[in-house]
Protein backbone atom coordinates (compact mmCIF):
# COMPACT_ATOMS: atom_id res chain seq x y z
CA UNK A 1 0.00 0.00 0.00
CA UNK A 2 1.47 3.19 -1.30
CA UNK A 3 2.60 5.39 1.78
CA UNK A 4 -0.29 8.41 1.77
CA UNK A 5 0.03 11.31 4.18
CA UNK A 6 -3.79 11.14 4.45
CA UNK A 7 -6.11 9.02 4.11
CA UNK A 8 -9.76 10.89 3.61
CA UNK A 9 -13.22 9.58 2.37
CA UNK A 10 -15.03 11.88 0.87
CA UNK A 11 -18.92 10.84 1.29
CA UNK A 12 -21.50 12.12 -1.84
CA UNK A 13 -18.57 13.44 -4.10
CA UNK A 14 -20.16 13.06 -6.85
CA UNK A 15 -22.69 15.41 -6.41
CA UNK A 16 -22.50 19.16 -6.69
CA UNK A 17 -20.27 20.16 -3.66
CA UNK A 18 -18.45 17.17 -2.89
CA UNK A 19 -17.41 17.44 -6.31
CA UNK A 20 -15.64 20.52 -5.81
CA UNK A 21 -14.49 19.51 -2.49
CA UNK A 22 -12.48 15.86 -4.41
CA UNK A 23 -11.21 18.22 -7.07
CA UNK A 24 -9.68 20.16 -4.85
CA UNK A 25 -8.46 17.77 -2.42
CA UNK A 26 -7.36 15.54 -5.36
CA UNK A 27 -4.90 18.31 -6.83
CA UNK A 28 -3.60 20.25 -3.77
CA UNK A 29 -2.33 17.51 -2.38
CA UNK A 30 -1.29 14.82 -4.40
CA UNK A 31 0.36 12.93 -1.20
CA UNK A 32 -3.35 12.49 0.13
CA UNK A 33 -5.16 9.65 -1.18
CA UNK A 34 -9.04 10.27 -1.65
CA UNK A 35 -11.67 7.69 -1.64
CA UNK A 36 -14.94 9.23 -3.03
CA UNK A 37 -18.38 7.20 -2.03
CA UNK A 38 -21.02 7.93 -3.71
CA UNK A 39 -24.17 6.04 -4.40
CA UNK A 40 -24.82 7.63 -7.41
CA UNK A 41 -28.67 8.79 -6.51
CA UNK A 42 -29.95 10.80 -9.16
CA UNK A 43 -27.98 13.62 -8.08
CA UNK A 44 -24.54 11.55 -8.02
CA UNK A 45 -22.88 12.02 -11.32
CA UNK A 46 -19.00 11.15 -12.52
CA UNK A 47 -19.31 13.60 -15.01
CA UNK A 48 -18.53 15.94 -12.56
CA UNK A 49 -14.95 14.58 -12.25
CA UNK A 50 -13.70 13.86 -15.33
CA UNK A 51 -10.91 16.09 -14.79
CA UNK A 52 -9.05 13.89 -11.96
CA UNK A 53 -10.94 10.64 -12.05
CA UNK A 54 -7.34 9.29 -14.15
CA UNK A 55 -5.27 10.98 -10.88
CA UNK A 56 -3.50 8.44 -9.28
CA UNK A 57 -4.51 9.68 -5.52
CA UNK A 58 -8.39 9.04 -6.31
CA UNK A 59 -10.38 6.19 -6.66
CA UNK A 60 -14.34 6.37 -6.43
CA UNK A 61 -15.93 3.44 -4.89
CA UNK A 62 -20.18 3.35 -5.86
CA UNK A 63 -21.22 2.55 -2.11
CA UNK A 64 -24.71 3.25 0.07
CA UNK A 65 -23.44 5.20 3.34
CA UNK A 66 -26.20 3.12 5.02
CA UNK A 67 -24.34 -0.48 4.40
CA UNK A 68 -22.66 -0.34 7.26
CA UNK A 69 -20.49 -3.78 6.53
CA UNK A 70 -19.62 -2.26 3.46
CA UNK A 71 -18.13 0.95 5.10
CA UNK A 72 -16.21 -1.00 7.63
CA UNK A 73 -14.62 -2.83 5.57
CA UNK A 74 -13.43 0.16 3.35
CA UNK A 75 -12.22 1.75 6.27
CA UNK A 76 -10.05 -1.32 7.06
CA UNK A 77 -8.85 -1.75 3.43
CA UNK A 78 -8.09 1.84 2.64
CA UNK A 79 -6.65 2.61 6.65
CA UNK A 80 -9.12 5.60 6.43
CA UNK A 81 -7.98 8.97 8.82
CA UNK A 82 -10.43 11.34 7.61
CA UNK A 83 -14.32 11.50 6.84
CA UNK A 84 -15.54 14.39 5.10
CA UNK A 85 -19.44 13.34 5.33
CA UNK A 86 -21.41 15.17 2.31
CA UNK A 87 -23.58 12.73 0.81
CA UNK A 88 -27.18 13.40 2.14
CA UNK A 89 -30.86 13.92 0.15
CA UNK A 90 -30.39 18.07 -0.41
CA UNK A 91 -33.31 19.00 -1.57
CA UNK A 92 -36.25 20.75 0.26
CA UNK A 93 -39.45 19.76 -2.12
CA UNK A 94 -38.41 16.47 -2.56
CA UNK A 95 -38.32 15.84 1.17
CA UNK A 96 -41.78 17.62 1.30
CA UNK A 97 -42.79 14.72 -1.03
CA UNK A 98 -40.71 11.78 0.41
CA UNK A 99 -39.67 11.98 3.83
CA UNK A 100 -38.51 8.58 4.37
CA UNK A 101 -36.21 8.55 1.91
CA UNK A 102 -34.55 11.84 3.77
CA UNK A 103 -34.25 10.30 7.36
CA UNK A 104 -32.89 7.18 5.96
CA UNK A 105 -30.04 8.78 4.24
CA UNK A 106 -29.41 11.83 6.07
CA UNK A 107 -30.63 10.41 9.79
CA UNK A 108 -29.61 6.36 9.53
CA UNK A 109 -26.87 6.98 6.76
CA UNK A 110 -24.56 9.39 8.75
CA UNK A 111 -24.90 7.14 12.60
CA UNK A 112 -23.82 4.14 10.34
CA UNK A 113 -20.76 6.04 9.19
CA UNK A 114 -19.93 7.02 12.53
CA UNK A 115 -20.46 3.75 14.11
CA UNK A 116 -18.48 1.93 11.26
CA UNK A 117 -15.59 4.95 11.82
CA UNK A 118 -15.79 4.83 15.50
CA UNK A 119 -15.47 0.63 15.68
CA UNK A 120 -12.77 0.91 13.54
CA UNK A 121 -10.69 3.81 15.23
CA UNK A 122 -11.27 2.78 18.36
CA UNK A 123 -9.81 -0.72 17.49
CA UNK A 124 -6.58 0.90 16.27
CA UNK A 125 -3.68 1.03 19.11
CA UNK A 126 -3.22 4.91 18.36
CA UNK A 127 -7.61 5.20 18.56
CA UNK A 128 -8.67 8.64 17.25
CA UNK A 129 -5.04 10.29 17.44
CA UNK A 130 -5.01 12.12 14.20
CA UNK A 131 -8.54 10.98 13.07
CA UNK A 132 -11.30 13.18 12.10
CA UNK A 133 -15.14 13.32 10.94
CA UNK A 134 -16.37 16.06 9.10
CA UNK A 135 -19.68 16.46 9.09
CA UNK A 136 -21.26 19.33 6.47
CA UNK A 137 -24.69 20.89 7.31
CA UNK A 138 -26.96 23.56 6.54
CA UNK A 139 -27.75 26.73 7.68
CA UNK A 140 -31.42 25.48 7.33
CA UNK A 141 -31.40 23.41 10.60
CA UNK A 142 -31.55 27.50 12.60
CA UNK A 143 -35.45 27.70 10.88
CA UNK A 144 -36.36 30.69 9.90
CA UNK A 145 -35.42 34.95 10.40
CA UNK A 146 -37.47 37.70 9.51
CA UNK A 147 -37.10 40.70 7.22
CA UNK A 148 -35.86 42.58 9.74
CA UNK A 149 -33.22 44.69 7.60
CA UNK A 150 -33.39 45.63 3.81
CA UNK A 151 -33.65 42.12 2.01
CA UNK A 152 -31.87 41.83 -0.93
CA UNK A 153 -29.25 43.94 0.43
CA UNK A 154 -25.87 42.68 -0.25
CA UNK A 155 -23.96 42.69 2.84
CA UNK A 156 -20.24 42.80 4.27
CA UNK A 157 -18.85 41.70 7.61
CA UNK A 158 -19.84 44.70 9.64
CA UNK A 159 -23.86 43.96 8.45
CA UNK A 160 -24.26 42.63 12.47
CA UNK A 161 -22.98 45.83 13.67
CA UNK A 162 -26.05 47.68 11.69
CA UNK A 163 -28.40 44.70 11.64
CA UNK A 164 -28.08 43.91 15.78
CA UNK A 165 -29.03 39.98 16.23
CA UNK A 166 -30.45 38.89 12.86
CA UNK A 167 -28.16 36.18 11.97
CA UNK A 168 -27.85 32.19 12.47
CA UNK A 169 -25.01 32.07 14.81
CA UNK A 170 -23.28 29.11 16.30
CA UNK A 171 -24.88 29.85 18.88
CA UNK A 172 -28.68 29.59 17.50
CA UNK A 173 -30.95 27.25 18.42
CA UNK A 174 -32.08 24.26 16.14
CA UNK A 175 -35.70 24.86 14.68
CA UNK A 176 -35.99 23.18 11.61
CA UNK A 177 -39.20 23.28 9.56
CA UNK A 178 -38.64 20.99 6.34
CA UNK A 179 -38.51 17.32 6.54
CA UNK A 180 -34.84 18.14 4.68
CA UNK A 181 -33.87 20.28 7.50
CA UNK A 182 -35.29 18.47 10.26
CA UNK A 183 -33.16 15.22 8.92
CA UNK A 184 -29.99 17.37 8.93
CA UNK A 185 -30.79 18.64 12.03
CA UNK A 186 -30.91 15.41 13.09
CA UNK A 187 -27.79 14.12 12.16
CA UNK A 188 -26.07 16.71 13.53
CA UNK A 189 -26.96 15.78 16.67
CA UNK A 190 -25.72 12.27 16.16
CA UNK A 191 -22.57 13.44 15.29
CA UNK A 192 -22.04 15.68 18.51
CA UNK A 193 -23.22 12.71 20.09
CA UNK A 194 -20.23 11.08 19.16
CA UNK A 195 -17.73 13.48 20.53
CA UNK A 196 -19.41 13.87 24.02
CA UNK A 197 -20.16 10.29 24.59
CA UNK A 198 -17.05 8.57 22.58
CA UNK A 199 -14.55 11.04 22.15
CA UNK A 200 -14.68 11.00 18.26
CA UNK A 201 -12.97 14.21 17.02
CA UNK A 202 -15.75 15.58 15.29
CA UNK A 203 -16.53 18.81 13.63
CA UNK A 204 -19.77 20.45 11.92
CA UNK A 205 -20.59 23.25 10.00
CA UNK A 206 -23.69 24.88 8.82
CA UNK A 207 -23.40 26.73 5.75
CA UNK A 208 -25.68 28.84 3.65
CA UNK A 209 -27.09 28.50 -0.21
CA UNK A 210 -24.30 27.61 -2.44
CA UNK A 211 -24.39 28.41 -6.34
CA UNK A 212 -22.13 27.42 -9.27
CA UNK A 213 -20.52 24.54 -11.63
CA UNK A 214 -22.64 21.11 -11.59
CA UNK A 215 -25.43 21.67 -9.13
CA UNK A 216 -28.24 19.61 -10.20
CA UNK A 217 -31.08 21.38 -12.16
CA UNK A 218 -33.84 21.17 -9.11
CA UNK A 219 -32.13 24.23 -7.28
CA UNK A 220 -33.23 27.47 -7.80
CA UNK A 221 -30.50 28.67 -10.14
CA UNK A 222 -29.22 26.43 -12.84
CA UNK A 223 -32.91 25.08 -13.01
CA UNK A 224 -34.19 28.94 -13.96
CA UNK A 225 -31.11 29.28 -16.67
CA UNK A 226 -31.75 25.91 -18.11
CA UNK A 227 -35.26 27.21 -18.48
CA UNK A 228 -34.77 30.26 -19.57
CA UNK A 229 -32.07 28.85 -22.30
CA UNK A 230 -35.60 27.04 -23.33
CA UNK A 231 -37.90 29.91 -22.86
CA UNK A 232 -39.85 27.34 -20.36
CA UNK A 233 -41.69 29.32 -17.56
CA UNK A 234 -39.89 29.81 -14.35
CA UNK A 235 -41.92 28.84 -11.52
CA UNK A 236 -41.51 31.54 -8.77
CA UNK A 237 -42.49 30.13 -5.13
CA UNK A 238 -45.17 32.46 -3.56
CA UNK A 239 -44.17 36.07 -4.26
CA UNK A 240 -40.76 35.50 -4.57
CA UNK A 241 -40.20 37.17 -1.45
CA UNK A 242 -38.10 34.73 0.45
CA UNK A 243 -34.42 35.67 1.22
CA UNK A 244 -31.23 33.27 0.81
CA UNK A 245 -27.79 33.93 1.42
CA UNK A 246 -25.70 33.18 -1.58
CA UNK A 247 -22.21 31.55 -1.67
CA UNK A 248 -19.84 30.66 -4.37
CA UNK A 249 -19.53 26.58 -3.96
CA UNK A 250 -16.01 26.99 -4.29
CA UNK A 251 -15.48 29.50 -1.88
CA UNK A 252 -17.31 26.39 0.46
CA UNK A 253 -15.09 23.26 -1.02
CA UNK A 254 -12.03 25.79 0.43
CA UNK A 255 -13.73 26.78 3.72
CA UNK A 256 -13.85 22.80 4.10
CA UNK A 257 -10.10 22.08 3.35
CA UNK A 258 -9.04 24.63 6.12
CA UNK A 259 -11.53 23.62 8.72
CA UNK A 260 -10.81 20.14 8.18
CA UNK A 261 -6.58 20.95 8.43
CA UNK A 262 -7.53 23.67 11.02
CA UNK A 263 -10.34 23.28 12.92
CA UNK A 264 -10.86 22.84 16.39
CA UNK A 265 -12.25 19.51 16.99
CA UNK A 266 -16.02 19.29 18.61
CA UNK A 267 -16.92 22.96 17.14
CA UNK A 268 -18.98 24.37 14.66
CA UNK A 269 -18.61 26.61 12.18
CA UNK A 270 -21.31 28.82 10.11
CA UNK A 271 -20.19 29.53 7.15
CA UNK A 272 -21.78 32.10 4.34
CA UNK A 273 -21.67 35.09 2.23
CA UNK A 274 -22.80 37.99 3.75
CA UNK A 275 -25.16 38.08 0.44
CA UNK A 276 -28.49 38.04 0.67
CA UNK A 277 -30.76 38.20 -1.86
CA UNK A 278 -34.74 38.21 -2.27
CA UNK A 279 -35.44 35.58 -4.81
CA UNK A 280 -37.62 37.51 -6.92
CA UNK A 281 -33.80 40.17 -7.42
CA UNK A 282 -31.67 37.23 -7.93
CA UNK A 283 -34.06 35.30 -10.64
CA UNK A 284 -33.95 39.30 -11.92
CA UNK A 285 -30.60 39.27 -12.17
CA UNK A 286 -30.24 35.69 -13.93
CA UNK A 287 -32.56 36.30 -16.25
CA UNK A 288 -30.78 39.55 -17.96
CA UNK A 289 -27.16 37.51 -17.33
CA UNK A 290 -28.45 34.30 -19.42
CA UNK A 291 -30.61 36.92 -21.92
CA UNK A 292 -27.05 38.75 -22.81
CA UNK A 293 -24.77 35.99 -22.74
CA UNK A 294 -26.67 34.27 -25.54
CA UNK A 295 -26.92 37.42 -27.67
CA UNK A 296 -30.84 37.91 -26.59
CA UNK A 297 -32.19 41.74 -25.62
CA UNK A 298 -31.20 41.77 -21.93
CA UNK A 299 -34.13 41.42 -20.10
CA UNK A 300 -36.51 39.71 -22.69
CA UNK A 301 -37.19 36.83 -21.35
CA UNK A 302 -39.21 38.54 -17.83
CA UNK A 303 -42.10 37.40 -19.61
CA UNK A 304 -41.07 33.39 -17.98
CA UNK A 305 -42.02 34.72 -14.47
CA UNK A 306 -44.49 32.52 -13.66
CA UNK A 307 -45.89 32.91 -9.74
CA UNK A 308 -46.78 29.53 -8.46
CA UNK A 309 -48.23 28.05 -5.38
CA UNK A 310 -45.49 28.32 -2.59
CA UNK A 311 -43.59 25.74 -1.19
CA UNK A 312 -45.34 24.12 1.71
CA UNK A 313 -43.77 25.92 5.37
CA UNK A 314 -41.17 27.90 2.83
CA UNK A 315 -38.71 29.64 5.06
CA UNK A 316 -38.46 33.13 4.92
CA UNK A 317 -35.18 33.95 5.07
CA UNK A 318 -31.65 32.67 5.82
CA UNK A 319 -28.65 34.45 7.09
CA UNK A 320 -25.45 33.53 8.19
CA UNK A 321 -23.13 35.26 10.76
CA UNK A 322 -19.66 33.63 9.82
CA UNK A 323 -17.65 36.15 11.73
CA UNK A 324 -15.98 32.94 13.75
CA UNK A 325 -15.11 31.42 10.86
CA UNK A 326 -12.86 34.49 9.72
CA UNK A 327 -11.40 35.47 12.94
CA UNK A 328 -10.28 32.17 14.05
CA UNK A 329 -9.21 30.82 10.26
CA UNK A 330 -8.68 33.45 8.24
CA UNK A 331 -11.67 32.60 5.74
CA UNK A 332 -13.48 34.58 3.70
CA UNK A 333 -15.57 34.70 0.33
CA UNK A 334 -13.09 35.37 -2.60
CA UNK A 335 -15.76 35.87 -5.43
CA UNK A 336 -18.13 38.91 -5.60
CA UNK A 337 -21.50 37.88 -5.99
CA UNK A 338 -22.30 39.59 -9.51
CA UNK A 339 -18.69 37.77 -10.87
CA UNK A 340 -19.62 34.44 -9.14
CA UNK A 341 -23.37 34.48 -11.07
CA UNK A 342 -21.83 35.59 -14.01
CA UNK A 343 -19.08 32.96 -14.58
CA UNK A 344 -22.10 30.56 -13.24
CA UNK A 345 -24.27 31.30 -16.10
CA UNK A 346 -21.62 30.98 -18.38
CA UNK A 347 -20.20 28.02 -17.05
CA UNK A 348 -23.92 26.65 -17.49
CA UNK A 349 -24.71 27.73 -21.26
CA UNK A 350 -20.61 26.47 -22.16
CA UNK A 351 -21.54 23.20 -20.96
CA UNK A 352 -24.91 22.12 -22.23
CA UNK A 353 -24.02 18.77 -22.50
CA UNK A 354 -23.64 18.36 -19.30
CA UNK A 355 -27.20 19.76 -18.80
CA UNK A 356 -28.58 18.11 -21.60
CA UNK A 357 -27.44 14.39 -20.41
CA UNK A 358 -28.86 15.33 -17.07
CA UNK A 359 -32.29 16.81 -18.34
CA UNK A 360 -32.78 13.93 -20.49
CA UNK A 361 -34.38 10.68 -19.04
CA UNK A 362 -36.02 10.61 -16.07
CA UNK A 363 -35.73 14.35 -15.42
CA UNK A 364 -38.55 15.23 -17.22
CA UNK A 365 -40.88 12.88 -15.48
CA UNK A 366 -39.33 14.26 -12.15
CA UNK A 367 -40.02 17.59 -13.33
CA UNK A 368 -43.66 17.33 -14.19
CA UNK A 369 -44.74 15.97 -10.97
CA UNK A 370 -42.84 18.58 -9.00
CA UNK A 371 -44.72 21.29 -11.01
CA UNK A 372 -47.61 19.39 -11.83
CA UNK A 373 -50.77 21.66 -10.56
CA UNK A 374 -48.74 24.67 -8.79
P1 LIG B 1 -26.28 16.90 -3.99
O1 LIG B 1 -27.70 16.45 -3.89
O2 LIG B 1 -25.83 17.64 -5.21
O3 LIG B 1 -25.31 15.65 -3.85
C1 LIG B 1 -25.52 14.64 -2.89
C2 LIG B 1 -24.61 13.47 -3.23
O4 LIG B 1 -24.81 12.46 -2.24
C3 LIG B 1 -24.91 12.83 -4.58
O5 LIG B 1 -23.72 12.57 -5.28
C4 LIG B 1 -25.62 11.52 -4.21
O6 LIG B 1 -25.42 10.48 -5.15
C5 LIG B 1 -24.97 11.19 -2.87
N1 LIG B 1 -25.83 10.35 -2.04
C6 LIG B 1 -27.15 10.55 -1.74
N2 LIG B 1 -27.59 9.54 -0.97
C7 LIG B 1 -26.54 8.70 -0.77
C8 LIG B 1 -26.36 7.49 -0.04
N3 LIG B 1 -27.39 6.92 0.62
N4 LIG B 1 -25.15 6.92 -0.03
C9 LIG B 1 -24.10 7.47 -0.70
N5 LIG B 1 -24.21 8.60 -1.42
C10 LIG B 1 -25.42 9.21 -1.44
O7 LIG B 1 -26.01 17.75 -2.67
P2 LIG B 1 -25.10 19.04 -2.45
O8 LIG B 1 -25.88 20.24 -2.77
O9 LIG B 1 -23.77 18.82 -3.07
O10 LIG B 1 -24.95 19.00 -0.86
C11 LIG B 1 -23.90 18.26 -0.24
C12 LIG B 1 -24.02 18.39 1.26
O11 LIG B 1 -23.93 19.76 1.62
C13 LIG B 1 -25.34 17.87 1.83
O12 LIG B 1 -25.06 17.22 3.04
C14 LIG B 1 -26.16 19.14 2.06
O13 LIG B 1 -27.06 18.96 3.12
C15 LIG B 1 -25.07 20.13 2.40
N6 LIG B 1 -25.36 21.53 2.07
C16 LIG B 1 -25.76 21.89 0.80
C17 LIG B 1 -25.99 23.22 0.51
C18 LIG B 1 -26.40 23.67 -0.88
O14 LIG B 1 -26.69 24.85 -1.09
N7 LIG B 1 -26.40 22.81 -1.88
C19 LIG B 1 -25.82 24.20 1.49
C20 LIG B 1 -25.41 23.80 2.76
C21 LIG B 1 -25.16 22.47 3.03
P1 LIG C 1 -33.53 25.91 -3.56
O1 LIG C 1 -32.51 26.13 -4.63
O2 LIG C 1 -34.43 24.75 -3.66
O3 LIG C 1 -32.72 25.94 -2.18
P2 LIG C 1 -33.30 25.97 -0.64
O4 LIG C 1 -34.72 25.59 -0.65
O5 LIG C 1 -32.45 24.93 0.02
O6 LIG C 1 -33.04 27.35 -0.15
O7 LIG C 1 -34.45 27.21 -3.49
C1 LIG C 1 -33.90 28.50 -3.26
C2 LIG C 1 -35.07 29.47 -3.11
O8 LIG C 1 -35.76 29.56 -4.36
C3 LIG C 1 -36.10 29.00 -2.10
O9 LIG C 1 -36.61 30.13 -1.41
C4 LIG C 1 -37.19 28.38 -2.95
C5 LIG C 1 -37.14 29.17 -4.24
N1 LIG C 1 -37.49 28.42 -5.47
C6 LIG C 1 -38.47 28.93 -6.34
O10 LIG C 1 -39.05 30.01 -6.11
N2 LIG C 1 -38.76 28.21 -7.45
C7 LIG C 1 -38.17 27.03 -7.75
O11 LIG C 1 -38.50 26.39 -8.79
C8 LIG C 1 -37.16 26.52 -6.86
C9 LIG C 1 -36.47 25.22 -7.14
C10 LIG C 1 -36.86 27.27 -5.73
Amino acid sequence: MKNYTRRIVVTGGAGFIGSHVVRLLVNKYPDYRIINLDKLTYAGNLANLKDVEDAPNYRFVKMDICDFDAFYALMQEEQVDGIIHLAAESHVDRSIKDPFTFARTNVMGTLSLLQAAKLYWESLPEKYEGKRFYHISTDEVYGALELTHPEGVACDFSAHEVYGDDFFRESTKYNPHSPYSASKASSDHFVRAFHDTYGMPTIVTNCSNNYGPYQFPEKLIPLFINNIRHRRPLPVYGKGENVRDWLYVVDHARAIDLIFHKGRIAETYNIGGFNEWKNIDIIKVVIRTVDRLLGRPEGADMDLITYVTDRAGHDLRYAIDSRKLKSELGWEPTLQFEQGIEETVKWYLDNQKWMDNITSGDYEKYYESMYAGR
